[in-house]
């Protein structure tokens, strides 16, 4: 009867006990509890809430389901990031190299996209030969030997977290503040990570759109790692437009190499150089904001953070050939641009319908275990406050044939040009400690 009560007390607005909450993960875990009824207790969770002490149960729990890595030491602490993801977010692909080449340790576990938001194992499996399933000793030896490691979330970690997460997507209770927050941080326990840069998005591509709430799980995520002893920051960051111009896999991946080869890009330099900034003031902080930003761009100029991301993928397995000639990657058959019908000032470019086109084709998937087009997705030429006459091309959509018109259709509704100037959001509205 330990759920049925567990489930009242969270629809009477009780709090539950530590012990509480661990029996409930193990129970489900071990199969003494039915989908059901863990379906029933998540619903009530996300409509009633947790406070801070159930929430770090839960992390707790997650994590004592597996095991848990050790990876830095208190003089050489290893450094994570996470992103709650969005749509073209290739920034891991650019800020843990960079990091890693000025001297910081990074681990990064990643998921697989669902739905219009992309993954960055995906992203990084539309490269020949990258492995990015490493099990507890692979990824010690990488990161030991390449200051960096990024592979897939390993089963072995918080899997109380992997099955409660699969119930969750199809009982519509991922959007739940303590519930994401619980998710997100037994990961980062679990892997041992020392200190956590939390990447937040909001806007219509994030999964919480709205920006009060996603500062209230900024918050609610720093004050849960702090309360379990792992030190969290988060950056709240715009995900109302697509990140930088590429959405889609191979093309990300041609992208994040541009950034490290020294390119500016914009929405994606911006974004990962404050990132970056974060990552190493967290390992190091004594760095000012201005040594941490002129390191930054040393490992970039230098060409230091493009070789550490190439020592690396070539440690994973990857095709060497294929990273320093990105044309060696895989493309798509055929290019439909898609133009202004008017002249005037870009108020909008829904990242949610730019990651829906994606989707149409081919870039993204909708079931899990649905196949992916790695060279198929979505260029973004402009950007919210450019100003563009009629005919000028807003968007290339790359893919394999097939028709294509859902995929125009939602990119031309993903733009709104009006006569009016519009001031572009800023990139990062805020830092969270
Ligand atoms: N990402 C996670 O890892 N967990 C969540 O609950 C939501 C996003």
């Amino acid at each position: 009867l330990h759920v049925q009560a567990a489930i009242s007390a969270k629809r009477e607005g009780r709090t539950l006990t530590e012990e509480s909450v661990r029996r409930l993960v193990h129970d489900f875990v071990d199969g003494r509890i039915a989908d059901h009824q863990m379906s029933a207790w998540l619903a009530t969770v996300a409509c009633t809430g947790m406070d801070l002490s159930e929430t770090a149960a839960l992390a707790l729990a997650y994590v004592d389901t597996g095991k848990r890595l050790q990876l830095g030491n208190p003089a050489r602490p290893v450094v994570d990031k996470h992103s709650t993801g969005g749509v073209g977010d290739k920034a891991t692909l650019i800020v843990v190299p960079v990091v890693a080449a000025c001297g910081v340790p990074v681990v990064k576990l990643s998921g697989r996209g669902l739905g219009y938001a992309g993954g960055t194992v995906d992203k990084l499996e539309s490269v020949p030969g990258l492995r990015l399933a490493l099990d507890a000793d692979e990824l010690r030896s990488v990161a030991a030997q390449a200051g960096m490691v990024i592979a897939g979330q390993s089963d072995d970690l918080a899997p109380g977290d992997a099955v409660t997460y699969s119930l969750r997507d199809v009982t519509a209770t991922v959007e739940s503040i303590p519930l994401i927050a619980a998710s997100i941080i037994s990961k980062k326990l679990a892997v041992g990570a020392d200190r956590v840069v939390l990447d937040v998005k909001y806007g219509d591509g994030a999964l919480i759109a709205d920006y009060d709430a996603a500062a209230e799980l900024a918050r609610t995520m720093v004050g849960l790692g702090g309360r379990l002893g792992l030190r969290c920051e988060a950056m709240l960051t715009d995900m109302t437009q697509p990140m930088g111009r590429a959405v889609g896999n191979a093309l990300e991946i041609k992208e994040a190499l541009a950034v490290l080869g020294g390119e500016h890009v914009r929405g994606v330099s911006e974004t990962c150089a404050l990132l970056s900034r974060v990552m190493l003031q967290s390992a190091l902080p004594e760095l000012s904001d201005e040594a941490a930003d002129e390191r930054v761009a040393e490992a970039i100029s230098s060409g230091a953070a493009l070789e550490q991301f190439l020592r690396w993928a070539e440690l994973q397995g990857a095709d060497r050939a294929c990273l320093e000639d990105p044309g060696l990657l895989p493309a798509a058959r055929d290019v439909t641009e898609v133009r202004a019908d008017r002249d005037g000032w870009i108020h909008e470019v829904s990242a949610r319908r730019i990651g829906g086109a994606g989707l149409r084709v081919g870039a993204g998937r909708i079931s899990a275990d649905a196949p992916l087009d790695h060279g198929a997705g979505i260029l973004v030429n402009h950007r919210i406050g450019d100003h563009v006459t009629a005919g000028t091309v807003l968007a290339e959509i790359h893919h394999n044939g097939g028709d294509v018109r859902p995929a125009v259709d939602e990119v031309t509704q993903a733009f709104v040009i009006r006569d009016q100037q519009c001031t572009p959001p800023l990139a990062v509205r805020d830092r969270i400690r």
